[in-house]
């Protein structure tokens, strides 16, 4: 080959390479990867089976959360019968496609099979309890980076919330989920979870507070928390008080997951409602990108084709940043843009 063509062929190579690097680049899932920022979304199983739900999660996101196959009552249905399926293809999913896994989640009060809530001694409750726990965490040990040990145990008055485990395990029973969560996999990094946690000065914030850094001052293996964040548009987010309470859980040696972000409007959209909800996004996207302590930013969903918000939230709609054809709007352009931001 002559050397003009040698070097046009060696050109041609790097104008491709450099057009296919800034192509990449333009991902909302590489430009989270280069920033360090666990990206992602909950899904459900039919997600990874359609082509087209499929690529677009393993283009867009580096970590997946599911949606409810993990939880106690569809894990587990009877006592003797475990319902791994959904829950391996996910993990399996994230693994060939390079992508984390959080998992969601033991220790709750909701969707628990009859055996679960008709527990009624300590001994018991602790027995399947950390049988639950050590089984699905030695399954997955290594291929599930973050666990949801437990959630939502904080009542909205500021109390523990009087759960099942709480009236048979009695009040060290938190101590007993995380230590055997630290046991079953000392890689994974466990958290506690809630919602309208996220706000420094709220009632249920400060308590919510208090028991993460009791837990954590008494050496119990935690090592973050979780903000669910399901919030209103026309609500905005105060981010003095979301920033100063990140950096409280900072102070105490914690990271903060944001663990469900969705963002609902009171139908119908109107661009109005759609502009407050895009500035909702951009706003916990920028708290979270703030603060060197917050590692993952996951949302509740990706499609308003499913999203559990118009079943649980009457009235409400169009929660997500894709819409119910996959198409990406305006809350999903403005956080590619305040990823790729300088
Ligand atoms: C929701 C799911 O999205 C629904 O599909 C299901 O019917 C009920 O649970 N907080 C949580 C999540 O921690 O597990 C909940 O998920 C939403 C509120």
């Amino acid at each position: 080959m002559k050397s003009e063509h040698l070097l046009a062929l060696i050109g041609l190579v790097l104008a491709v390479l450099v057009v296919a690097g800034c192509a990449g680049a333009k991902t909302t899932r590489k430009a989270a990867d280069k920033r360090g920022l666990a990206y992602g979304t909950a899904i459900q199983p039919g997600d990874i089976l359609w082509p087209e739900s499929a690529q677009l999660l393993a283009q867009d996101f580096n970590t997946l959360v599911p949606e409810n196959v993990m939880k106690w009552g569809l894990l587990r249905p009877t006592k003797t019968f475990w319902n791994w399926s959904d829950l391996d293809k996910m993990v399996d999913f994230a693994e060939k496609n390079g992508m984390k896994m959080r998992g969601h989640t033991f220790v709750w009060h909701s969707q628990n099979p009859p055996y679960v809530n008709s527990l009624k001694t300590r001994d018991e409750a602790i027995a399947l309890m950390t049988e639950q726990i050590t089984e699905v965490m030695t399954r997955y040990k290594g291929r599930i980076a973050e666990y949801d040990v437990a959630n939502e145990v904080v009542a909205d008055n500021g109390t523990m919330r009087d759960t099942v485990w709480l009236k048979a395990i009695g009040s060290d029973y938190l101590d007993i989920a995380f230590r055997t969560a630290r046991a079953a996999d000392p890689a994974a990094k466990l958290i506690l979870n809630d919602y309208s946690n996220e706000y420094a000065g709220d009632v249920k914030a400060d308590a919510f507070y208090n028991l993460a850094k009791d837990l954590k001052e008494r050496g119990v293996p935690i090592d973050g928390v979780g903000f669910q964040l399901h919030i209103e548009a026309q609500w905005p987010v105060r981010k003095d008080a979301l920033v100063a309470n990140i950096r409280r859980f900072a102070e105490l040696g914690l990271a903060v997951s944001f663990t469900e972000v969705d963002v609902r409007i009171k139908m119908p959209v109107t661009p109005e409602k759609e502009a407050e909800q895009v500035r909702a996004y951009r706003d916990l996207l920028d708290a979270a990108l703030g603060e060197p302590n917050v590692k993952s930013f996951i949302l509740w969903g990706y499609t308003d084709k499913q999203s559990w918000v118009p079943s649980f939230f009457g009235g409400y709609g169009s929660a997500l940043i894709y819409d119910t054809e996959l198409k990406p709007k305006a809350a999903y352009r403005a956080i590619l843009q305040r990823l790729l931001a300088k």
